[in-house]
């Protein structure tokens, strides 16, 4: 028989799961990961291996990825002190909670929010303080700023827009919040090129106490890449960055990184797609009688239906996959998709009308 070493392991182990995708990975009309529907074209995938077969393999790449960094910086305006690139922002939170916080130490997380900041929070064994939504899924910057204060949190994270609400804070209310709390406040920007509200990055110098995170696993389309960002004032990213592993950008991600760049009109063309078909999708769901549409601020839509599960099950059997979110606290009954191709769009719409 097998000896049970469980009681050896860390302890809060016992409160989180391993991550998994609800639904699966695999489909013919996937719509369930917030991905992009387009890949880059070939000439640029060729281009870009043309380039790494010139790379040496055998040799370690940066201990930090400074060309991607450098390259960043110069897309965003910032300067190369301001700029982590990472692994994907996954990588970069383990990072940046392992920097903020520890055993008791307080962090706020409005919910529904993005999973993995409880899951850390947990790991970390800190102090979560949960600050609902507002009935409509939009923030309730209110009792943010006052329970902060109150309970003297340090740590506040905002995914804006809101994976998985689609919901946004405004310029000024991550002002008012980094104003207002003595707390370093983390802003998820994973889909802020969909969003009708302004980025933080032109305000991370003002603000020495604010973090800004992106990702190019979204709008920019390299999901399979795992490419992330973190922009901070140098002072605290110098003390960010301690905890980060080092050497986890491959020497691939930072060349791909410098050909999606410079050829960013592709994005634009690919966000401008997405939105008009949001906003068809957005029309054409008003509709129906038979669900409730959010609003939406991102690359992806929240509806809630009578039986969540129902039409799970009846997408999933025309090869939709969709991910169903009524798990999350205030979002009973919820489905969430992606925006995809028209003709995906359009079978998703004729079945939601068919099953809803
Ligand atoms: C809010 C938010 N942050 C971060 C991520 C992680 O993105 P990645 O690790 O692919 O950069 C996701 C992915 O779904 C997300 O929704």
């Amino acid at each position: 028989m097998n000896k049970d070493y469980s009681r050896l392991l860390n302890p809060s182990l016992e409160d989180i799961g391993a991550y998994i995708v609800e639904g699966g990975q695999q489909a013919d009309v996937k719509l369930n990961q917030n991905e992009s529907p387009f890949d880059l074209p070939q000439w640029m995938k060729e281009a870009i291996l043309d380039e790494f077969k010139k790379e040496a393999w055998n040799r370690y790449p940066d201990i930090l990825p400074f060309r991607g960094i450098k390259e960043y910086a110069a897309f965003t305006g910032v300067s190369s002190e301001s700029v982590m690139m990472s692994n994907g922002s996954n990588e970069m939170l383990y990072t940046i909670f392992l920097a903020c916080l520890c055993k008791g130490k307080k962090v706020l997380i409005p919910q529904p929010s993005f999973s993995l900041y409880e899951k850390i929070a947990r790991l970390i064994l800190a102090d979560i303080t949960a600050v609902p939504m507002h009935e409509d899924l939009g923030f309730d910057v209110e009792e943010i700023i006052r329970r902060a204060r109150d309970e003297q949190v340090g740590f506040i994270v905002l995914s804006t827009p809101n994976n998985p609400t689609s919901k946004s804070v405004t310029l000024d209310e991550i002002r008012r919040i980094a104003e207002e709390v003595e707390a370093i406040v983390l802003v998820d920007e994973a889909y802020i090129e969909f969003s009708r509200q302004e980025s933080a990055i032109g305000i991370v110098m003002e603000y020495p106490n604010l973090i800004v995170l992106r990702t190019m696993s979204k709008a920019l389309a390299l999901a399979g890449l795992r490419i992330g960002f973190t922009i901070a004032n140098p002072e605290l990213m110098a003390q960010i960055v301690k905890p980060k592993i080092p050497f986890t950008s491959s020497r691939l991600a930072e060349i791909t990184l410098k050909h999606v760049l410079g050829n960013y009109k592709l994005v634009e063309e690919a966000v401008g797609y997405i939105l008009g078909e949001r906003s068809r999708m957005m029309e054409t769901l008003l509709k129906f009688e038979t669900l409730t549409l959010f609003e939406s601020d991102a690359n992806f839509i929240i509806i809630r239906v009578s039986d969540s599960k129902k039409v799970f099950s009846r997408l999933a059997g025309e090869g939709i996959l969709v991910r169903n979110v009524s798990g999350y606290p205030m979002m009973e009954n919820c489905l969430r998709f992606n925006v995809g191709l028209r003709e995906e769009n359009d079978l998703l719409l004729d079945t939601l009308r068919a099953s809803s």
